[in-house]
């Protein structure tokens, strides 16, 4: 054929691809969602979630330590609590020592460099496993009166030294009344990472068994419609991340991430600010499940699914692949070469 333009010149050698390849997922990019439970001793795998655990405290300042160590620069912690102790109003959200309270003042004083996410919303607090507290008939979730409680937890939180809160709830009004109540309380310097658009999503699914908020509901599939967003809706999507930039959220977040790529692609070009996605525990578990059956590759189908998000716009991404990611990276000297080329990876001189 007389064919001047052949694409393939530009695929025609792991160098060549490596040259032109248009985005990369480095560890610095990705934040490992961690949780953590009241306990003293092993870890407690979470059953559909194969891979992670629930850890009691010192082993998460142990996993904190090693996850930085190893590049990953930030992590999200949510905490697993007894049954005992939730309630329909999420009381203990507000006891300035819970739980994961005393987990970021650990962390924070173990691994001052790491960045700390913490999740502000009441489903891990409250009996029925909603995000905030219902209205008097019971059949909402009142948004004045959860916003006034997330502001709380907030100043709370900032108090014990997280570096950004992170508005899971999708409230109305919560980023700007957060940010209010952060800077009355001294905390100007504390961020705000606004879940802003949070789909109604079946993909949360293991996280509510991870947290416990399904045991609590009685079912992992307990219905946000009123709060969270309706899959099929983009401009809704776009309402809500633009409110919450114009309310001081400094980071803004797609959620779930891989069946909402065009979300993600829309927010990166919707705001100047950063663009975060959560890769979330359905997501995991769909590959995880489908590796152990023998279905996929699992390590090229994690990549690839990582990529994806990448390229769809997002600066960072929170996945409970992370930490798993950034030791491959350690272990190959940090480099992530065309798999053809790694026999012929020298082992690092010593610097
Ligand atoms: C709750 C919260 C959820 C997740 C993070 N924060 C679940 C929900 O909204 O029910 C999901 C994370 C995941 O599935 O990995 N505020």
């Amino acid at each position: 054929m007389e064919l001047p333009i052949r694409p393939r010149r530009l695929r025609k050698s792991p160098a060549v691809r490596e040259m032109v390849r248009e985005c990369a997922v480095l560890p610095a990019d990705l934040v490992q969602p961690l949780f953590v439970i009241e306990a003293e001793g092993a870890p407690e795998p979470i059953l559909s979630m194969p891979g992670q655990s629930r850890l009691p405290i010192p082993l998460l300042v142990e996993e904190c330590r090693l996850l930085f160590a190893l590049g990953i620069r930030g992590v999200a912690l949510f905490p697993k609590l007894d049954s005992a102790l939730k309630d329909p109003q999420g009381c203990e959200a507000l006891n300035p020592d819970t739980l994961v309270l005393r987990a970021v003042r650990a962390v924070k004083a173990a691994v001052p460099g790491l960045v700390l996410f913490a999740d502000i919303a009441l489903d891990p607090y409250t009996s029925h496993g909603h995000d905030g507290v219902l209205t008097p008939d019971g059949a909402d979730v009142d948004n004045d009166g959860t916003v006034e409680i997330l502001c709380k937890m907030a100043v709370l939180h900032a108090e014990a030294g997280v570096d950004f809160v992170a508005p899971s709830d999708m409230m109305d009004g919560r980023v700007g009344a957060i940010r209010a109540a952060l800077d009355t309380a001294g905390y100007a310097e504390t961020g705000i990472m606004a879940y802003s658009a949070k789909f109604a999503s079946a993909y949360y699914g293991p996280f509510r068994d991870a947290v416990g908020s399904a045991k609590a509901a009685g079912t992992s599939l307990l219905g946000k419609d009123t709060y969270q967003l309706d899959p099929a809706n983009v401009r809704a999507a776009q309402r809500e991340l633009l409110l919450d930039e114009a309310e001081g959220a400094d980071m803004l977040m797609v959620k779930p991430a891989g069946a909402y790529l065009d979300i993600i692609r829309m927010a990166r070009e919707s705001s100047t600010l950063p663009v975060t996605a959560y890769q979330v525990s359905g997501e995991y578990a769909q590959i995880v499940a489908a590796a152990k059956l023998g279905w996929l590759d699992r390590n090229r189908v994690r990549d690839e699914s990582l990529l994806a998000i990448r390229r769809a716009g997002a600066d960072l991404i929170f996945s409970y692949f992370a930490g798993e990611i950034a030791r491959e990276r350690a272990q190959s000297g940090g480099l992530s070469l065309d798999p053809s080329l790694r026999p012929k990876l020298r082992k690092p001189s010593a610097l």
